[in-house]
Parts: C-alpha cells; sequence; structure tokens
C-alpha cells in the first residue's frame, strides 16, 4: 500500500512564506503548500482557528495527523509560549517515517521556533517530550492501527495528512469514524481540504462544517463537533441536494498511489 522503498527521498523546499518543507517522492507531494507556506498554513489553518474555539479550555488533548515535520506540534506550543497562556497541552502524533522525526533536530525550523529547539531535539531524540505544561508523543506506526487504541479523549484534531488523492486511507468515512469514537462531545478539527467527499465523511460521523478564512491563505476547513456561532455554516443536506453525485471517501475502494 506505501512504498516504504521511496521513504527516504526527500527534497528540501523553501516556501513562500520563507520556512523550509519537504518535497515526498513517496507521496509525489510537497509536506506543505509551498504557496501559503509550511508556517503560515500550520498557524492560520490549523493552530490559531482551533486554539481560538477552545480558548475557555484549561487541558487540550490534540491529535496531530500526522507528525511529518511537526509544524503543528511545534506552532501550537509557540504560540502558547508567545501568547503567556498557562494551558496544558498534550499532543499526540502518528507517524510512520521514524526517520523523518529522528532528523528534524538538524531540519532548517523558521526563527519562531528558536525557544522550542530543546523540545525539538528532545522529541528528535526520544519521539516524547514532557515538562509541566506539555506533553509530546510521537505514535511510532501506522495511524490507522494506532488511533483505534488511543485512551486519551481528544479536543483538537489537526487534520493534516497527504491529499485524499495521494494518501486516501486517512480521509475515509471509516478513519473519521475511529476518530470521531476518540472525541470529546465539543472536539474541533482543522483541515486544508475544501473538498465535498472529505466534508462529508465528517458530516456523516456527526461533525458540523465550517468554512474558515484568513489573511493571504486560502479558505480551508473547521469541522465541529457542537454548532459554532460566528463562523460561516455549511449547510451539507443542501450540498448534498444540490450535488447528488458527491460521494464520502470509503475504506477499501482507493489502492494508495
Ligand atoms: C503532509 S505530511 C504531515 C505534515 C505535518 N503536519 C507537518 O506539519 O509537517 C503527512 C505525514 O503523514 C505520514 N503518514 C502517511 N500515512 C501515514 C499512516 N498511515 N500512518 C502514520 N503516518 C502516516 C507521512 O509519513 C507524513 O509524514
Amino acid at each position: 500500500m506505501y512504498d516504504e522503498t521511496l521513504r527516504s527521498q526527500k527534497t528540501l523546499i523553501r516556501c513562500e512564506d520563507g520556512s523550509h518543507t519537504l518535497f515526498s517522492q513517496e507521496f509525489d507531494e510537497p509536506y506543505h503548500s509551498t504557496k501559503d507556506g509550511a508556517l503560515h498554513e500550520s498557524l492560520e489553518k490549523h493552530v490559531k482557528p482551533a486554539l481560538a474555539l477552545s480558548q475557555e479550555k484549561q487541558k487540550l488533548t490534540i491529535l496531530d495527523i500526522c507528525f511529518g515535520l511537526g509544524y503543528n506540534t511545534f506552532a501550537t506550543l509557540y504560540i502558547i509560549k508567545k501568547l503567556n497562556l498557562s494551558t496544558k497541552v498534550h499532543i499526540l502524533s502518528p507517524e510512520f517515517d521514524e526517520g523523518l522525526v529522528r532528523s528534524l533536530d538538524t531540519f532548517d525550523f523558521p526563527s519562531q521556533f528558536d525557544s522550542i529547539k530543546h523540545i525539538i531535539y528532545a522529541i528528535s531524540k526520544n519521539l516524547y517530550y514532557e515538562d509541566e505544561q506539555f506533553k509530546i508523543e510521537i505514535l511510532l506506526g501506522d495511524a490507522r492501527k494506532s488511533i483505534p487504541t488511543l485512551q486519551e479523549k481528544i479536543d483538537i484534531i489537526y487534520q493534516d495528512a497527504f491529499s485524499p488523492a495521494h494518501n486516501p486511507m486517512l480521509w475515509t468515512r471509516e478513519w473519521f469514524s475511529d476518530i470521531r469514537a476518540k472525541c470529546h462531545d465539543d472536539a474541533i478539527l482543522t483541515t486544508y481540504s475544501t473538498a465535498a467527499a472529505i466534508r462529508l465523511g465528517l458530516y456523516e460521523n456527526g461533525f458540523f462544517i465550517f468554512v474558515h478564512r484568513a489573511e493571504m491563505m486560502r479558505y480551508s476547513t473547521v469541522a465541529s463537533l457542537k454548532m459554532l456561532a460566528g463562523l460561516e455554516y455549511i449547510d451539507m443536506e443542501l450540498k448534498k441536494i444540490r450535488n447528488v453525485e458527491a460521494r464520502s471517501m470509503r475504506d477499501g475502494e482507493y489502492i494508495q498511489k
């Protein structure tokens, strides 16, 4: 299904916001939108909307799908430190590319991550970090296997896998069902995907769907298990009437490209 022989083949790319990402030969895709920028995309599509919508919580458990270069995890710590928030954060992040995580201590991250270099170093060495405020665990192996075994209840999901066309296993209705089963009833999910099939997969698992807009960024999706005020709501029943062909992605229907 996945071509492990290509896993180590990656090329460094500089994004338009100046931050660096990689191009994966295995998935034939960059890890981030080079136009939106690795750091900018992480902050604007995932971290800022998710934290803003969860600001009343003192403790957050976050599922970062998947770890990759760790931008979403590191940007979360960066923003919490920058805003001097006391929120306790536990991040769980599946990743099957151990070599990539272990290489991150030498990756050319943006200067915004300078204050958390010791955390990046610890994760690359131990795949784990813990202090009084933050706990980060890399769940080494296939996310389809690790998610159903989680004991924790999740507040936030960063759904940031390679695209549905290139990594369909992490976008199906069954995948979102596994995630839903681990969520608190007010969980928030952020994703760059705005595709009808992906929104339907979330909707069929009880998520309300919203458009998220940020400056200098293509719009993205916020999904929530409770109705949210102040966001642009998408009526998925209406979408289904207007687009009768639209269908969620399903396990077993895709061969990994
Ligand atoms: C688009 S990248 C994630 C980018 C990441 N959020 C970041 O900020 O760098 C997708 C990651 O998913 C990992 N991956 C793909 N399929 C997986 C699976 N079934 N289980 C675990 N990791 C997987 C890939 O190795 C890759 O690192």
